[in-house]
């Protein structure tokens, strides 16, 4: 694919790496694509951060066409750049693509725009211990009309933003309240997408999550309200007795990209694992009885995040006191320690972006 290259007349000045927060500075450049049933996907470009000239009747601001992704470049010690598994983010897109009715993004084009963008911003690239550069690809239907119908054109794009911890907590543990009366999917929806209408949803669910002063809301299942299933923004797995619980990937819960990484290291690290259907009951239970040992969401922006209570109804429980697990604590210098190249990478997830 050939990328035409805009370039900007400023550019802006780089925020302080120590207080970057998430999501609040945007780089300099931005990656544009264009999709038509006639053409299909044309005029790859790299142009200035700019924003967006959107027509009112622009069918993603009145149906939500619209799936994006979420991935972090990391500057390691020797100054090299690197990507985390981006194949994987690709393949997800094109799942996500196909249930909204949109077109696939090719898994080589896609990687390829990331790179190359993280090229020319790769003095973004921030080298403050627990940062990184956050990567948001995104795709939105742009026809104007105001039938609800699969669009004829389409945009794909990808931005970036210098980031330090998601959550102000950093790797301290959150909060999270168990939300019993929303819900977030069921099968046969969304669930399993990465599509802006499942986080428009979720939305309630975390405010009221953040009046109970939790950092988040743990989605139930949606039909009987009664099985675990993720978070807000995160995966969620639990140590109960030694042994490893998370939901499946079944059709309601998102294939985090984290959520697959630390599997592996569990299962290399000899951890029984059950991807099964864990009822709320029985994990308050675990809590109460202290066999629930730690709990911890994975997710590409909160990349590990220990869980240290859990609000459910009229009950709470602690774990591990409201202090990280060995665990949770090693899987984190573990998994960041590849991504930010300090562990060798024995799994071949890194992808040098100047390879
Ligand atoms: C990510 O972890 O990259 C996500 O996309 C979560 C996001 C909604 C902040």
């Amino acid at each position: 694919m050939e990328i035409r290259f805009e370039e900007a007349k400023q550019l802006k000045e780089k925020p302080d790496q120590k207080n970057l927060g998430f999501g609040k500075y945007m780089t300099d450049y931005m990656f544009v694509m264009d999709w038509t049933v006639k053409d299909g996907w044309k005029d790859a470009r790299i142009t200035p951060y700019a924003p967006l000239s959107l027509d009112p009747a622009c069918v993603t601001l009145h149906y939500a066409q619209e799936t994006f992704e979420g991935m972090k470049a990391y500057r390691t010690k020797e100054g090299k750049i690197q990507l985390f598994r981006p194949q994987m983010n690709a393949e997800r897109m094109i799942r996500s693509n196909e249930r909204l009715c949109m077109p696939a993004f090719p898994v080589d084009m896609f990687v390829q725009a990331v790179k190359e963008l993280v090229k020319v911003e790769r003095e973004w690239v921030p080298s403050e211990e627990g940062t990184s550069l956050y990567i948001r690809p995104f795709m939105f239907a742009t026809e104007n009309a105001l039938g609800v119908h699969m669009a004829t054109s389409y945009k794909f794009m990808v931005i970036c933003c210098p980031v330090g911890a998601y959550y102000a907590e950093g790797i301290n543990p959150v909060k999270i309240l168990v939300e019993n009366e929303l819900v977030r999917a069921v099968l046969g929806g969304t669930g399993f997408t990465k599509c802006g209408g499942n986080y428009a949803g979720s939305i309630l669910g975390q405010v009221k999550a953040e009046k109970m002063g939790c950092a988040q809301a743990l989605w139930l299942d949606g039909v009987h309200r009664k099985y675990v299933e993720e978070v807000g923004t995160m995966n969620i797995m639990f140590k109960i007795d030694g042994e490893i619980y998370t939901a499946p990937i079944e059709g309601t819960v998102l294939a985090g990209v984290t959520r697959d990484s630390i599997l592996h290291i569990l299962k290399d690290w000899g951890y029984k694992i059950h991807e099964t259907h864990l009822a709320i009951d029985d994990l308050m239970k675990a809590g109460h009885d202290g066999s629930l040992e730690e709990a911890f969401g994975t997710g590409t922006a909160a990349v590990i995040s220990p869980v240290g209570e859990l609000v459910y109804q009229d009950d709470a429980v602690k774990v591990n006191d409201f202090k990280i697990g060995k665990l949770t604590q090693k899987l984190y210098d573990y998994l960041t320690g590849i991504q930010w190249g300090n562990v060798e990478d024995k799994y071949g997830w890194t992808m040098d972006i100047d390879s």
